[in-house]
């Protein structure tokens, strides 16, 4: 695996690969390697000739306040998981050379920036947006892979590649889980075993709601016993609701094809989860 620290080299090392003709898929992640990433490398090597993984944990995506300082950072474990599982080129930057002092753009994907995750993350998806934005132009990738844990996220990316005509096919990806149901996350190691034991149940809550939606109980009731259960089970909700999947928007009686988001704190620890299916 080749390791590479500088946006010089990385064209290079592209511009070889593509002169020869080969595709190219890339994962960007922020590190602290789990199952779920793995999977996404795992699937970019049988898309791609080439696969292309990034570890930067982005600025510009934190709110003051957030965990941007402690982030787990785990660059040996990273390098050694992706190296067993044949990456073809690590891209390692340091925040100077992806961001010059003096930059000046950023990229905004209006209206589904603002609301869910994004109303309480002001300006967190215009840095997914702008870092993604700048990722796909240094790597030119043919397709790039994304978790469908952050769905919003992916949301956001979608649009952004459709509005900005950006060359590449986005792929995404099913949530791996523990047994338990948890969803893999990077922030699942700021739980005490305590909250690791309480974690599974906002996935389960999820479930329980896909129930009560199949068996048409009422939308404001359902986003009502959830958020109930969740406080008594120990998290402080953000929210949680039910959605039309195609543009996140409130989900009416008749859409079909649903999504049901959620994001909760559990202590200090803010997990989101999502589950989505057709009625
Ligand atoms: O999902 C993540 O890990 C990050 O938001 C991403 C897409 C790598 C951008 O920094």
């Amino acid at each position: 695996m080749q390791i590479v620290n500088t946006i010089e080299v990385l064209r290079h090392t592209i511009n070889t690969w593509k002169a020869a003709g080969y595709s190219i898929a890339f994962v960007p992640t922020m590190g602290n390697l789990h199952a779920g990433h793995c999977q996404l490398v795992k699937l970019a090597k049988r898309k791609a000739d080439k696969v292309v993984v990034s570890i930067f944990v982005n600025p510009t995506q934190f709110g003051v306040g957030e965990d941007f300082d402690s982030y787990p950072r785990t660059e040996t474990q990273d390098q050694e998981k992706l190296q067993a599982i044949e990456t073809d080129l690590l891209f390692l930057p340091a925040v100077a050379e992806m961001y010059a002092p003096d930059a000046k753009t950023v990229i905004s994907v209006t209206g589904l920036s603002s609301i869910h995750c994004g109303a309480s993350r002001v300006g967190h998806f215009d840095g997914v947006a702008t870092v993604v934005c700048k990722l796909f132009n240094m790597v030119q990738p043919t397709i790039a892979l994304f978790g469908l844990k952050d769905f919003q996220q992916l949301a956001v990316i979608r649009i952004m590649v459709k509005d900005l005509n950006i060359p590449v096919d986005i792929i995404g990806v099913e949530t791996v889980r523990e047994a338990s149901g948890l969803a893999m996350s990077s922030r699942n190691a700021y739980l005490t075993p305590e909250q690791q034991q309480i974690a599974p149940l906002l996935y389960q809550s999820l479930c329980v709601a896909r129930a009560a939606i199949v068996a048409g109980n009422d939308y404001a009731a359902i986003e009502q016993q959830v958020v109930s259960f969740l406080q008594q089970a120990g998290f402080a909700p953000e929210y949680f609701r039910i959605c039309r999947s195609s543009d996140l928007a409130p989900a009416q009686s008749d859409d079909i094809d649903l999504v049901l988001l959620v994001a909760a704190k559990l202590g200090k620890t803010r997990l989101i989860d999502n589950l989505y299916f057709s009625k």
